[in-house]
């Protein structure tokens, strides 16, 4: 659990960085279409949610700031009977008065007055870049006259970057779950038909434990299917004797895992399929020793293809020296990917890489990044062994930043051809 100190400290810290004279406005997400009158479940704005841990939609913090004095307001949506009849019930100005640590609370159809009143005489608004054009239509009343507009997205996103105890203790909760789904997949797929089957048991897994969502779609891709990257029909046979790659991960209270496993669909690996798993192991293991703090993405990533490049040729995937190979860039074609990304809120937490600089950020304690290493041949790949056509594996694991080196958040998930064919037995 998050609690408002935290949430108020964040617009503390936000507010700080804005420049004197200005007005942040962020706002929170809005339900989105599915067909005709359904709309997709409402994930709140990951910024929005993350100043604020507010969960409904028609609502707007404004952070305003004269001179160097810093005052925040929340407009919620107005209490009304009927529409709450029919979609729950809404906080309301009163109680989010007494529950958010906010100078003001104000109903949202009040937008356009705080606006007018704030913007007066101030030269500068931030909003979010990406924001929705009906919103961009309420902001460009003030927009064309001031001396700067700027992107607040990028504020929060920077910020976002450390993780605090509390949030590192929601994403751990998020990876316990999805440990469980993904060790209840290595129990079930020998029994199992189809990749859809698969994707509900550990779905259902992630549901039962109050993790309401996936952080992204699942992947269950069985054989060849697991060489496209973002596979997500998930409708194909578990075919015996094949591997099946499952890239999912929960959401736990707004915060993602995002775990892949690669597991023989009756529990045991095929040599061919030993030698190219231990390989991706091997990477995977090497990578993650060398994050701690100051370490550089950049040099991980290439380390990464280095390792990766080397493993192929050394399986005969790959014909050639190592330089030749990794300059003429030959190792992409089975590794076209990047070795990890940031995650948080996001599963692709949009935080930063470089500063403002264009510098590279290096890694510090409390950062959080997937580092997830694999390889993918297509089963037409006549250029490659045969024993290793058709066969795609990705290993990812979520690793934390710590003071003198990391903390593998996924380590408990079985993950060694032991662990996984001992789960499956
Ligand atoms: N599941 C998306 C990714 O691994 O980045
Ligand atoms: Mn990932
Ligand atoms: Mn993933």
């Amino acid at each position: 659990m998050i609690e408002e100190t935290e949430y108020k400290k964040r617009r503390d810290k936000l507010g700080c960085s804005l420049s004197k004279n200005s007005v942040g406005v962020i706002f929170a997400g809005d339900y989105k279409t599915r067909s005709n009158d359904t709309e997709y479940p409402f994930r709140q704005n990951s910024n929005f949610y993350y100043l604020s841990g507010f969960i409904e939609d028609n609502a707007c913090l404004m952070i305003v700031k004269k001179k160097k004095k810093i005052k925040t307001i929340l407009l919620v949506e107005k209490k009304d009977k009927v529409k709450e009849l029919w979609t729950g019930k809404r906080l309301g100005e009163k109680e989010s008065k007494k529950r958010f640590l906010v100078d003001e609370v104000l109903t949202y159809d009040k937008l356009n007055d705080v606006l007018d009143e704030h913007m007066k005489d101030k030269s500068t608004l931030y909003y979010d870049f990406k924001l929705e054009p009906s919103k961009v239509k309420i902001l460009k009343k003030y927009t064309k006259d001031l001396r700067a507009s700027k992107n607040i997205a990028k504020l929060i996103e920077a910020q976002r970057l450390i993780k605090s105890s509390s949030e590192i203790a929601l994403i751990k909760k998020a990876i316990s779950i999805t440990k469980d789904a993904h060790h209840d997949a290595m129990k079930q797929s020998s029994k199992l038909k189809y990749e859809y089957e698969l994707q509900a048991e550990i779905e259902y897994v992630f549901k039962k434990n109050a993790a309401f969502s996936d952080a992204y779609t699942s992947i269950v891709a069985c054989g060849n299917s697991a060489n496209t990257l973002h596979y997500i029909s998930n409708d194909k046979r578990l075919v015996n004797g094949e591997l099946v790659l499952i890239d999912a991960g929960c959401e736990y209270q707004y915060y993602a895992s995002d775990i892949t496993r690669t597991i023989p669909v009756l529990g045991k690996f095929s040599k061919a399929q030993k030698e190219l798993y231990e390989m991706v192991l091997s990477v995977g293991l090497a990578i993650i020793e060398m994050i701690k703090p100051e370490a550089k993405r950049s040099d991980i990533q290439k380390k990464s293809e280095e390792l990766l490049c080397q493993g192929m040729i050394d399986l005969g995937i790959l014909k050639g020296s190592l330089k030749k190979l990794l300059k003429k860039q030959k190792h992409k074609k089975y590794y076209p990917h990047g070795i990890g990304h940031w995650m948080g809120i996001d599963v692709h937490d949009e935080s930063p890489y470089k500063d403002k600089k264009g510098k590279e950020i290096p890694l510090k304690s409390g950062m959080i990044m997937t580092i997830e290493p694999g390889i993918y041949i297509d089963k037409k790949d006549k250029k490659v062994p045969k024993k290793y056509r058709g066969i795609g594996i990705r290993i990812e694991d979520d690793i934390l930043v710590t003071f003198n080196g990391y903390e593998n958040l996924s380590k408990d998930i079985a993950k060694t051809i032991e662990e996984i064919e001992q789960i499956s037995s």
